[in-house]
């Protein structure tokens, strides 16, 4: 992330996306792909004005990197340059609250004395925010590369709003914030200790897995030691208990890092690392005095297995998800990686289950030995209690690490590294985008109930804008204007917080609304949140049994579904006039990106319905199709269908009229003999074409719509004031961005209001 401009540079086409994936528990292997393109993009404009989608920034600030939720209170609390923020939850853009916190002026100076630029870097960029107590928070910023940290009394109900920092109060934040505000930083509070993974340092050179805050004393990493930690980015930490005992519990720290093990000669590599410790480690009695004894590490990998083992690796983890089950002590860890590879470019999502992680650290320990000092499998006796066991009464008679055996210690020191690495869920990514140049950069999960079970939606934050998509793509979403990436993402039960460099996003995490009018699309849509109430797409709410609650998110067959469906038979229909050797286009858009579209045309009703054959004169294009230089035989019904998943929808019915040419040219001078002799049919006809031909065809039923609601009868041809004429330009141009946004389907039929 950087701090500042971070969106100046950026070329304007590019944006900033929110991927929505559904994940289908038990997709059986080697089912058809579905296009790959999500359902649904929806764009900023489109957002703002109609999916709700809020926005919050503040002048003079930017990067709102850290995000807590607390829906007890209902607020937001939002770390920011200089700042800190309490938003209501159900509305960011209302109501903030805020305190001022920036960095004092000498810490600026010293800042800027050490080189670093005192407009961009010497601030205080709050990283940290916990909750801490019933009252307070705890918060932390880079102070001008001088770290800080302070609580904050944030009151204890939603209805007695408080936001107060003691200026007296702080406290030193070393080995809590980062000093670099372009280095993120991992930490979580449990029972007011704070366990943090960051650089210790000015340079960024020395980091620490760390312990703070509470009474017992400090604890952290061996310093300098590459086999502990080398040259870490720190991305999540999360507390998981591992039994009933609390003396179990353990402290996970996710982060990447260079490899160590990886042969010398093979230049520098990145590896996704997860680390344990106990949360009752106490440091050693005689060595590793106040540093850790339990803590272990292992790879985690996430790679697509190739031939001949040439596996694909994505190796810079961006982020972790821990998504809680049942069982407190189970959740499932869903990450974000990127390739480190110059070569290749990629994004991936891994899933990792607690039990393969525990049996990693259960397995070997690396050990480095032989004539070629490599990393090996340690196969000698490894010393009781195992190194990264937690004293507790589960396994053995140790009171505290403190009672360990020096052999231990000494061993621990030593073999901080396991030889088996985490393999995901599956032995391979659930999720990948391949050949982009961008990255995922947040992810958050949301697990939803559903008629027919429960699914995971993944919320997933990218760097930039790119158009190849996957097959279980919902939707596209552009959250905000610009193109900074995304680095902050929460979600509440109802709704999604992102934040990036320059603004903080709100957006409802449904939007059944925008799946269309009709049973079958909010079926096609197979989205867990939506189902169809009889009326309309809305929210599903799990337990309520009506009758009309229709959502098949596995199957998505509407034929099931909507079956007994009346709105099926309702199809839009359109008139359309042509005049014989002109063009005419007929429109249908459908919702669904992903769905293809049919044309069938038949002379008249009773005729047999064919699929209309494409050539050079009859063109199909993104919107529909033209019609070049149009035929007599060209007129009847054309009927536009959408495909979906094996379903076909019909979309809209137009019928088309082809009018002689010599009746649409012969009166267009308007001195035409003609005229004179009393044909107005023809004069008629002419204002009509403009209206046609001219403006986009939406017109034509804008301005039946309007005539017949004004509740006249249709205009007489001969009418002075009758035909629809050029004082009504501004008309068409409305119904036609209205139409846009709201397609095919919103236009009404114009059958009835036909005035011939
Ligand atoms: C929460 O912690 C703060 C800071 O230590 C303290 O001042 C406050 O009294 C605590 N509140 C409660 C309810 O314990």
């Amino acid at each position: 992330m950087s701090p500042r401009g971070a969106t100046s540079q950026t070329p304007a086409m590019s944006r900033t996306l929110l991927l929505l994936l559904l994940l289908l528990r038990g997709l059986a292997a080697g089912r058809p792909q579905a296009a790959a393109t999500p359902r649904l993009k929806l764009s900023f404009p489109e957002l703002r004005a109609r999916h709700g989608l809020r926005l919050f920034s503040l002048e003079h600030s930017c990067c709102y990197e850290a995000l807590l939720l607390d829906e007890e209170r209902g607020r937001l609390f939002v770390g920011a340059q200089n700042h800190l923020l309490s938003l209501a939850l159900d509305d960011i853009s209302q109501r903030d609250r805020k305190i001022y916190w920036p960095a004092p002026v000498e810490w600026r100076e010293e800042c800027n004395w050490a080189g670093k630029d005192i407009t961009a870097e010497c601030m205080n960029f709050v990283k940290i925010l916990h909750p801490y107590n019933r009252t307070h928070l705890y918060a932390c910023g880079t102070g001008a590369f001088h770290p800080v940290c302070a609580f904050i009394e944030a009151g204890q109900h939603a209805e007695e709003p408080v936001l107060k920092l003691d200026p007296h109060h702080t406290e030193d934040g070393k080995g809590k914030s980062p000093y670099d505000p372009r280095h993120t930083a991992a930490s979580v509070l449990v029972g007011e200790e704070l366990y943090s993974g960051v650089a210790t340092d000015l340079m960024g050179r020395d980091f620490t897995i760390f312990r703070s805050l509470g009474r017992r004393p400090s604890i952290r990493t061996e310093q300098h030691d590459s086999r502990w930690l080398n040259e870490p980015k720190f991305v999540a930490v999360f507390w998981v208990p591992e039994s009933e005992d609390p003396d179990d519990d353990k402290i996970y720290f996710f982060f990447r890092e260079t490899a160590v093990e990886r042969q010398q000669g093979l230049g520098k590599t990145s590896f996704a690392r997860i680390g344990q410790i106990c949360r009752n480690d106490m440091g050693g009695q005689r060595s590793l005095v106040n540093k850790w004894t339990t803590f272990l590490k292992a790879r985690l990998v996430c790679a697509v297995p190739g031939p001949d083992g040439a596996d694909t690796h994505f190796d810079e983890l961006r982020d972790v998800f821990l998504l809680q089950t049942r069982d407190k002590r189970n959740p499932l860890i869903y990450a974000i990686f990127s390739t480190s590879s110059s070569v290749f470019q990629g994004s991936a999502v891994c899933v990792y289950t607690m039990a393969d992680i525990r049996r990693a650290f259960l397995g070997p320990f690396a050990h480095k030995e032989g004539p070629n000092y490599q990393w090996v499998s340690y196969q000698g006796r490894v010393p009781y209690p195992r190194p990264g066991m937690c004293p507790s009464k589960t396994f053995g008679t140790f009171g505290s690490t403190k009672d360990f055996p020096d052999e231990v210690i000494q061993f621990a020191r030593h073999h901080p590294l396991m030889y088996n690495p985490v393999l995901p869920h599956g032995q391979r990514p659930l999720f990948l985008q391949a050949a982009v140049p961008y990255t995922f950069t947040r992810i958050a999960v949301d697990r939803v109930t559903a008629a027919d079970g429960h699914y995971d939606v993944l919320f997933i934050g990218t760097g930039m804008y790119w158009h190849r998509m996957e097959p279980l793509l919902l939707e596209e979403l552009q959250v905000f204007q610009d193109a900074s990436p995304i680095i902050s993402l929460q979600l509440s039960s109802k709704r999604l917080y992102a934040g990036s460099a320059t603004a903080l996003a709100q957006l409802p995490l449904h939007r059944c609304g925008a799946y269309g009018k009709a049973c079958a699309e909010c079926c096609l849509a197979r989205d867990p949140y939506c189902a169809w109430d009889g009326n309309t797409c809305t929210r599903y709410v799990p337990n309520t049994k009506r009758r009309f609650r229709r959502q098949d998110v596995r199957n998505g067959d509407p034929n099931v579904l909507c079956s007994e469906d009346p709105r099926q038979d309702t199809v839009p229909q359109k008139q359309l006039y042509g005049v014989e050797g002109s063009t005419v286009f007929l429109e249908c858009i459908p919702k669904s990106l992903q769905a293809h579209i049919l044309w069938t045309y038949q002379r008249t009703l009773s005729d047999p319905q064919r699929e209309v054959q494409m050539d050079e004169r009859v063109v199909r294009t993104e919107r529909g199709v033209l019609l070049r230089s149009v035929k007599r035989s060209d007129a009847g019904l054309y009927l536009c269908h959408a495909t979906e998943h094996g379903f076909t929808q019909p979309l809209l019915r137009l019928s088309l009229e082809v009018i002689g040419a010599w009746q649409a040219t012969g009166v267009a001078s308007a001195g035409d003999p003609r005229l004179a002799a009393g044909i107005p049919r023809k004069v008629w006809y002419r204002d009509f074409l403009q209206l046609v031909e001219r403006p986009p065809l939406g017109a034509t039923d804008k301005v039946c719509q309007r005539l017949w609601s004004q509740g006249r009868p249709p205009p007489a041809p001969r009418s002075p004031a009758g035909p629809p004429g050029r004082g009504q330009r501004e008309e068409p141009r409305r119904a036609r961005r209205r139409r846009t946004h709201e397609g095919p389907r919103a236009e009404r039929g114009p059958r009835s209001a036909s005035p011939w």
